[in-house]
């Protein structure tokens, strides 16, 4: 069965003074998603904000939130996030001392549970989870910040996850984050990849027009 193609805003870069616009924006421009990038400066340079906003705008919409955390040592805030509206927490493979027992602390707060490589991160090392989580997240570009080009090469992982996924007969969901535009949506697509996270691209003057856009795409697909 072909996976379901998801559209999954990344709300790094929306316009924070009119946050709850830009967010009922994505979704009626039909974004099933709602990426939320939560940064510790330390796991990567930059930080961004954490469970007192994800909390304050779970009101604002149905939308699943897709919490990518790029933080170290992340089983210290699953409990929490979980807490503050999270649907699906995704860690970094990376970050994690123990992913199993990350994986099951996602799970014990009712969570589905995601798992990110960074671009120099093998796909090999995280075959031991595939059949544990319900996504696999491969970074496009450096995790950091928004607006980076897509390094291409990374595709090259998602090509391996997806023949993976087919082989073992799993349902594991692949996403691919950083640098996805309309012009080059159609290349995480051919390699495998169902849930695109998109930030620069489609928070702007028009995010409504843009949501609408990728999403009209993918439902065309
Ligand atoms: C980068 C973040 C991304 C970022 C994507 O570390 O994980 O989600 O916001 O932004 P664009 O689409 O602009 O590359
Ligand atoms: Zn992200």
């Amino acid at each position: 069965m072909k996976p379901e193609l998801i559209l999954a805003p990344s709300m790094l870069s929306a316009d924070f003074k009119n946050l709850s616009e830009e967010i009922k924006a994505v979704e009626k421009g039909g974004a099933a998603y709602l990426h939320i990038d939560v940064m510790d400066g330390v796991f990567v340079p930059s930080i961004s904000f954490g469970m007192p906003v994800m909390k304050s705008i779970r009101s604002a919409t149905d939308m699943v939130f897709d919490a990518h955390l790029m933080i170290i040592d992340p089983i210290r805030y699953i409990k929490e996030f979980a807490a503050s509206g999270a649907d699906l927490i995704t860690f970094h493979l990376e970050a994690a001392e123990d992913p199993q027992a990350v994986i099951e602390e996602i799970r014990k707060y009712g969570c589905k549970a995601g798992i990110s490589i960074k671009p120099g991160t093998p796909f090999e090392d995280v075959i031991p989870y595939m059949d544990k989580v319900d996504m696999l997240l491969v970074m496009t570009v450096e995790p950091g910040f928004g607006g980076q080009k897509m390094m291409p090469e990374t595709l090259d992982k998602v090509r391996a996850a997806r023949a993976y996924v087919t082989e073992k007969g799993l349902k594991t969901d692949i996403q691919v984050d950083g640098g996805v535009k309309y012009d080059n949506i159609r290349l995480p697509l051919e390699a495998g990849a169902n849930i695109f996270v998109v930030g620069s691209a489609v928070f702007g003057p028009d995010t409504y027009g843009e949501a609408k856009r990728f999403s009209d795409f993918l439902a065309a697909q």
